[in-house]
């Protein structure tokens, strides 16, 4: 069956932002007052979203890309069309930080993604800062891949 890439026009990008900063809202960080939010476009059309969870311990937060990615594995994703995420401090939301997916989350995004997939990293107050929007080939270069495996 032939997957259906959703058209990435200016207005899928907006309304997958906007999803995001939703999702950032409910985001569980009582430890570092950082929200972060992520929705994600599956090849198919459907729109998962997550924020971050953290934990007492600190080391065992849950980042909000790896908790999309997981809620859209589990619905049976595999090709992710774009990602939009977002960030912001709980002290201070309307001054405009973008959140950058961390290491770990950028190898993780890469395991449902394809060189093209969009990786859309937008301010909290949609009205302020500016968007970095790159392909996950540039937000991850030479990354580790199944073609390694064999
Ligand atoms: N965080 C994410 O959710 N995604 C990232 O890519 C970087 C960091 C979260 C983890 C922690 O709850 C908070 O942001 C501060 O690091």
């Amino acid at each position: 069956m032939a997957t259906i890439v959703p058209p990435l026009n200016s207005a899928t990008l907006a309304a997958l932002a906007n999803d995001a900063r939703s999702a950032a809202e409910k985001a569980y960080a009582p430890y570092s007052r950082f929200h972060v939010g992520a929705a994600l476009l599956c090849a198919d059309g459907r729109i998962f979203t997550a924020a971050n969870v953290e934990n007492v311990s600190y080391g065992l937060s849950l980042c909000a890309e790896a908790n999309v990615i997981a809620a859209a594995a589990v619905a049976g994703n595999r090709q992710t069309a774009a990602i939009a995420v977002t960030g912001y401090r709980a002290a201070d939301p309307q001054t405009p930080v973008l959140a950058m997916p961390c290491g770990r989350c950028r190898q993780i995004l890469a395991e449902f993604a394809t060189a093209e997939t969009l990786i859309h990293v937008v301010p909290f107050p949609a009205d302020r800062g500016t968007a970095k929007t790159m392909t996950m080939a540039e937000l991850l270069p030479f990354s580790f891949g199944a073609e390694a495996l064999g």
